[in-house]
């Protein structure tokens, strides 16, 4: 009896649920006019994430190719409102001139339950300004080419360790074998520790940053769509034992250089700057820029934080773009041969992989890495690592088609969608450098491609990735020829378990060593 009178409490309260859902929740769109795509209770529009059917950028590609044509549509996220934006002009509204209603992603941020969530990415309002202004010098020009040989020692250590597999002929994967290098630079330069994951891939750091990407899409869901929840419930994002590692890995690495006055060019050393007092040494000719006084000294924590974002947000999106260009570069040999023809020139003429000659790669592209830039380019296109933009209205607005915006909507600017759209991109799915020409760039809207994003919050380290992606490409397309293995699915099939765009069982090679 009592437990039939629970079952009947407990449904009459799933059907109060449901009615709100329905008629109070999802009535968010109707209400004010605008056009949305149809949700179900309770996932919203997120179901097909959520049972895993589709990764994050393909949920969003494909309500961008089905409703594009309405500039902007209205989705659900969970229960919370998205409104998708597709047409470009209104992208450059949201990302660049209206920013002040849109600075912020709204994602799951709580630096006393998570500290690790208290870095750049995460930030939101006056506090991501401050620490945007504080955190711009460590990627200059300058302090990339102070960092240039701990990616070139690494670059090289990987193309002497595929030495051997290249000889056997043997599949490998490259998608794994790239992230060990990024993973491996990017330890060196934002916590100053040897990983040394290239040779041991068992070893603890690989495993903490697997631990760190294998996220499930529930996760990922609430975290970008519903961090009130999180946050109700002080749930950290990261796990406690990822929290205590990398707390101590970094505070160990600062106590030993203190003690012993050590100076290594690396962003350790320049959050250490920022730890003593709140800007970095500037680049050799410049003067000290974007130094308020009103700005404090960076904690430790909050060091500890930058570093850690800058290791999450630097390893996976430089390797697998690498990974991807030699995917498209395997499926087309005569690229491939025209590519490393190129590298060669460069090569010769400065005798060795410099800082310098990488750069003139981008100066001088015309002369020398023209087409190497050409295919990095439209790699982004067709991949690009972050699949999806976001931000959160944080100050209602009206937009430009008369769509009021008000205060706590999320936005998505769904970027893989876009860089798939035949209409700007004809033939999509084909692999084609030359849509990078300057003459087909300039005919199309430039926010129609945004690998690193758009406006004040775009990405913060496009340089630093971009230098440690051709540094690994180059050495190794130097030494050997990239064939694609029978294993690897054409087209790829996308991981659902990653906010990466990144492909689901890896992507295997035959490697040749050049004659
Ligand atoms: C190929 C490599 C990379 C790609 C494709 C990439 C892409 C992106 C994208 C799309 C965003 C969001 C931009 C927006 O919302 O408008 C972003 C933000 C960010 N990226 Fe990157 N990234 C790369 C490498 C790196 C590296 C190497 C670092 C650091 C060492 C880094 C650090 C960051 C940070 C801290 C942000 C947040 C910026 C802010 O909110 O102010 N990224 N990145």
């Amino acid at each position: 009896m009592v437990l039939a009178e629970l079952i009947g409490v407990f449904i009459f309260a799933l059907s109060i649920l449901y009615v709100y859902y329905k008629f109070v929740i999802f009535n968010f769109w109707h209400k004010r006019g605008i056009f949305y795509v149809k949700p179900v209770v309770p996932t919203g529009n997120l179901t097909d994430l959520i049972t895993g059917k589709v990764s994050l950028g393909e949920l969003f590609q494909n309500a961008y190719m089905k409703y594009k044509d309405h500039r902007a549509f209205g989705m659900y996220t969970l229960f919370k409102p998205n409104l998708v934006i597709a047409d470009p002009d209104l992208i450059r509204t949201v990302l660049t001139k209206e920013f002040g209603s849109f600075h912020d992603r709204g994602m799951y941020f709580n630096e006393k339950v998570d500290p690790l969530s208290g870095h750049l990415f995460l930030m939101p309002g006056k506090k991501w300004r401050n620490l945007r202004v504080k955190l711009t010098p460590t990627f200059t020009s300058g302090k990339i080419k102070q960092m240039f040989p701990i990616m070139k020692e690494y670059s090289e250590k990987l193309a002497k360790y595929l030495k051997e597999k290249a000889q056997t002929k043997d599949s490998i994967e490259m998608k794994e074998m790239l992230a060990r290098y990024t993973t491996d630079v990017i330890m060196s330069t934002a916590f100053g520790i040897e990983s040394d994951c290239i040779e041991d891939p068992n070893n603890q750091y690989r495993g903490y940053q697997k631990k760190i990407l294998e996220i499930n899409p529930i996760w990922i869901a609430l975290s970008m769509f519903a961090p009130k929840i999180m946050d109700f419930f002080s749930i950290p994002f990261t796990d406690r034992n990822v929290i205590s590692f990398y707390m101590n890995m970094f505070r160990e690495t600062v106590e030993y250089r203190q003690s012993h006055n050590i100076v290594r060019y690396d962003f350790v050393n320049l959050l250490l700057q920022l730890m003593k007092r709140n800007y970095v040494d500037p680049d050799d000719d410049k003067k000290i820029t974007n130094v308020s006084s009103t700005v404090n000294k960076l904690t430790m924590t909050e060091a500890t934080a930058q570093s850690y974002v800058f290791f999450v947000a630097g390893f996976e999106t430089s390797s697998t773009t690498a990974t991807y260009a030699l995917y498209e570069l395997a499926q087309h040999q005569d690229i491939q041969d025209k590519v490393r023809k190129e590298i060669d020139e460069i090569l010769e003429k400065h005798g060795e992989l410099s800082y310098d000659a990488v750069n003139e790669m981008t100066y001088l592209h015309k002369v020398y890495l023209y087409t190497f830039l050409l295919c990095t380019a439209e790699t982004m296109r067709k991949y690009p690592p972050l699949p999806v933009l976001n931000r959160i209205c944080t100050k209602e607005i009206t937009l430009p088609t008369n769509i009021h915006v008000p205060e706590g909507t999320s936005i998505t600017i769904p970027v893989l969608g876009l860089h798939r759209d035949p209409s700007i991109y004809p033939n999509p799915d084909k692999f084609d450098p030359e849509r990078f020409n300057a003459d087909k760039i300039e005919e199309r809207h430039a926010y129609t491609y945004l690998p690193f994003g758009e406006g004040p919050r775009n990405c913060i380290g496009s340089r630093f990735g971009y230098t440690q992606t051709k540094v690994g490409l180059v050495s190794l397309l130097s030494r050997y020829i990239f064939k694609l293995h029978s294993q690897t699915p054409i087209p790829l099939i996308f991981s659902e378990n990653s906010f990466i765009l990144t492909a689901k069982s890896g992507v295997h090679f035959i490697i040749e060593p050049r004659k």
